[in-house]
């Protein structure tokens, strides 16, 4: 055809990448690959086979790891550990620059295998995941360098387990194992059994830039594999992207036994356009934000929100853009949508499409026929659905956008957070005030304003709600592979025990009966019983009262409604606090009296006690207003907010030793953050707790701010952690205590922090104060902002 036929009917021809030496590669391993362990190769008996979803042909196959794999693996990555850790960050940051310029030097190779065994259109992984997989590895390989400067209190974590999706092989490979070698740990990585070909050429890049034996170990094999990794006794930390089922598995089977989690999970993120936006950008952005890897993205903008006046404008614009993507193989540089992963997965998004249908969404799909052969999907847009129904809920995880609209802003917000995900959201306006108004109250981890599918390895990544917990990605992501060295001394015994008196001093007046504290009223408890409150003498010196489920769910209730809390000003609850301060100033010796009476300490003791509560409210009130957010800048056109914000409704159980300190050191953080509390103190200290009702009243504490439930802490323990409605939920307890926190928790996919039985000296700043407890009273929401574009 000549150039000026070509120009008459503006019809592609083909523009094929070359898939040669992907293909002299694989021939050169005889197509059959085993696992990377200890910087050794190692076949498997079982064999799995990865298939080119495009043309349904077998690439390779692949060991399946079994449980003895498994254990090679740990064991290498325990052996290497050490030495990784002690090479320091200089030595590690070097290594992570060498990976990163072989994955620049072998970019074509790692394109065209991951398009080959992916599916994927060659201009995505070429132009967008390649890259981004080197820029990954070039920004932590400065986090290695600054790890001491930056993180001082802050030590590696030792064995970390990572099982990543298909969907991104190499990307999320990159996510996951450039930070976890950065800051000094070493790792067992189990990618996708049906695209794993870029790990392993990964692993031999390992090999070539002579990474150290165990630093990087590759299993290969399916779900079964990457539960044995994740529940592998010496794996320290498990790090999962995936669906929300799987990460839900991985959180209760690992539930109580000390491993650090991170999730990254689904989503079912809204992409929504205001009638004063830029619609041909809005269509252009959703052609990203939704057909980008045939949808198969966690952080698709897969739910279309668009105000009723433009909607007819906006869905025939879209329509007919549509209508312009190239469906076809991945290899093709022209293809806009390449092959769905696996049959499997076409059929899934198939039968999901159907059963929208049949709930009366209105499927619409352009005419071009799709390729013959291959496991194809056409673009698709289905309006006219429900808010409740199959298509507004569920991830697809296909090429497949629903549409629904909203008439005004709050309409809008209520529409996008009617979702169990928060992963990510797209809010399009030529309005910034109103943008940044909307994004603000998006629940979601990242925020895309005019734009979408951004990323950057500057910029933390991750969801909130059932969309997972952690960050990847940032100086965030970094907390994911390292622990405090405060956690490390936790030690097994008490720091501070009970001195036994032999007599109740008569200082203090006792004969009271406090009740619960909920919504900022006593309350009696649903139960109507009581039980006693033993002196250090063992003398019984009051009674308090058995709260049980019914007076959680009501404190629950009341936390909630109390949201004006979360979005005053730092300064305006600073003032709080500080009020808090002078009350409790005032009333000191009383604090002091119970405490000498509760807890067997002398006057002196119990001052001093009551001096550190007072110190700690003054930390926290000074640090209110200056536990701030950043902006980053990932490129020249680009800023993203990071800000850092309340968790919401928190679940808190306090510790059982420190009468005090105990207390007020796991109250102050969340609060002077925004949250709302619900507070189960100590079972021994509990009257210490209904002391500071009057003092909360008298100190302009909103009601349902701080709410108090005493009684048996087991029952109570459980309630909280199974609340749907509960954010996140601290819980300084036992090991058992841990576990059913953990475990329960996975249902909402609350965010948890437990002691697993360990114990803090909640007198020294250390332990019982400072960033940490900080860093576990808010998520970070990244806000994407475009100038100048
Ligand atoms: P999946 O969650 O089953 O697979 C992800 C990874 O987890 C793979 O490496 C797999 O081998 C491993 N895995 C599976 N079961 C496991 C277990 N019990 N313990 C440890 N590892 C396990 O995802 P799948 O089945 O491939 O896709 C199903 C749906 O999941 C998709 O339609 C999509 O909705 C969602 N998904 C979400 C992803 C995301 O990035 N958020 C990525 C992939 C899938």
């Amino acid at each position: 055809m000549s150039v000026k036929d070509a120009y008459k009917d503006m019809v592609y021809g083909l523009a094929p990448e070359s898939d040669a030496e992907a293909v002299t590669w694989l021939d050169e391993h005889k197509r059959k690959f085993g696992h990377f362990v200890g910087g050794k190769w190692r076949a498997g008996r079982k064999q799995i086979e990865t298939v080119n979803p495009v043309t349904g042909e077998r690439l390779a196959t692949f060991a399946e790891g079994s449980a003895a794999d498994v254990n090679a693996a740990v064991s290498a990555a325990r052996a290497a550990y050490p030495a990784w850790e002690a090479a320091g960050g200089h030595a590690r940051a070097k290594y992570l620059y060498a990976i990163a310029r072989s994955v620049q030097k072998h970019s074509r190779l790692f394109a065209t295998l991951e398009s080959m065994d992916n599916g994927k259109p060659i201009r995505e992984s070429r132009d967008i995941d390649i890259p981004l997989v080197a820029r990954h590895f070039y920004y932590h390989a400065g986090w290695a360098t600054l790890r001491d400067e930056h993180y001082p209190d802050y030590e590696s974590i030792g064995v970390v387990g990572q099982v990543i999706p298909w969907n991104f092989p190499l990307l999320m490979l990159a996510w996951k194992v450039a930070p976890a070698l950065a800051v000094g740990n070493t790792v067992v990585l189990k990618p996708a059994e049906n695209t794993s070909l870029t790990a392993i050429l990964f692993a031999e890049i390992c090999e070539q830039v002579g990474l150290p034996a165990g630093v990087v170990n590759v299993v290969l094999g399916a779900g079964e594999t990457g539960a044995l990794v994740a529940g592998h006794k010496d794996v320290d930390k498990v790090a999962f992207t995936g669906s929300t089922a799987v990460g839900r598995a991985i959180r209760q089977q690992i539930a109580g036994s000390g491993k650090k989690l991170s999730l990254e999970l689904g989503g079912k993120s809204p992409y929504i356009v205001f009638e004063d936006a830029d619609i041909d950008s809005a269509v252009e952005g959703l052609i990203d934000a939704i057909w980008f890897n045939q949808g198969q993205v966690c952080c698709a903008g897969s739910r279309l929100l668009v105000q009723e006046s433009i909607a007819a404008k906006f869905y025939a614009k879209t329509r007919r853009r549509m209508s312009k993507l190239l469906v076809g193989g991945s290899m093709d540089k022209n293809t806009d949508i390449g092959a769905i992963v696996s049959r499997d997965q076409l059929n899934r998004i198939k039968s999901l499409v159907k059963k929208g249908v049949e709930e009366g969404g209105e499927l619409w799909q352009p005419e071009a026929a799709l390729p013959a052969k291959g496991a194809f999907y056409p673009p698709t847009l289905i309006t006219g659905v429900e808010p409740s129904s199959t298509l507004s809920q569920e991830e697809i995880f296909g090429p497949v956008l629903v549409a629904m609209e909203f008439r005004t802003p709050a309409e809008a917000i209520a529409l996008a957070n009617n979702t169990r995900y928060g992963l990510a959201a797209n809010v399009w306006s030529e309005n910034i005030n109103e943008a940044l108004h909307i994004a603000a109250q998006l629940k979601a981890g990242t925020v895309w304003v005019n734009s979408a599918n951004t990323f950057d390895a500057s910029v933390g990544f991750g969801g909130v709600r059932e969309s997972g917990f952690g960050r990847e990605g940032g100086p965030e992501g970094l907390y994911e592979y390292l622990v405090p060295r405060s956690e490390k001394a936790a030690s097994d015994t008490p720091f501070e025990q009970v001195r036994a008196r032999a007599s109740t001093p008569r200082t203090h007046s006792i004969d009271r009966t406090p009740k619960l504290y909920i919504g900022g009223k006593q309350a009696r408890p649903d139960s109507g019983y009581s039980e006693d409150v033993m002196s250090a003498a063992g003398d019984v010196v009051a009674e308090l009262p058995k709260g049980n489920r019914k007076d959680i769910r009501n404190a629950v209730e009341a936390a909630r409604g109390a949201s004006g809390w979360t979005s005053m000003t730092g300064h305006q609850r600073a003032q709080v606090l500080y009020y808090l301060a002078e009350n409790l100033e005032y009333r000191r010796e009383e604090f002091a009296a119970l405490n000498s009476v509760l807890t067997g300490s002398t006057a002196r003791q119990s001052d001093a006690s009551v001096d550190l509560v007072l110190q700690r409210i003054f930390y926290y009130a000074a640090l209110t207003d200056k536990y701030e957010g950043v902006v980053h800048a990932p490129d020249k056109n680009r800023l993203s907010i990071a800000m850092k914000e309340a968790h919401g409704v928190m679940g808190i159980v306090a510790p059982e030793e420190s009468c005090l300190a105990g207390l007020f050191s796991v109250l102050l953080p969340p609060i002077a953050l925004g949250n709302r509390v619900v507070l189960v103190p100590s079972h021994r200290f509990g009257l210490m707790a209904a002391q500071l009702y009057q003092v909360l009243e008298t100190s302009d504490v909103p009601g349902g701010v701080v709410n108090i439930v005493t009684g048996p802490r087991a029952e109570l323990i459980k309630t909280l952690a199974g609340h749907a409605d509960v954010d996140a939920m601290w819980c300084f307890d036992s090991s058992d205590a841990a576990a059913e926190v953990e475990s329960l928790a996975a249902a909402n996919m609350k965010r948890t922090w437990v002691s697993y039985g360990k114990h803090r000296d909640w007198r020294s700043n250390e332990q019982g104060a400072g960033e940490v407890f900080l860093r576990h009273s808010v998520d970070i929401k990244n806000i994407w902002i475009p100038y100048g574009v």
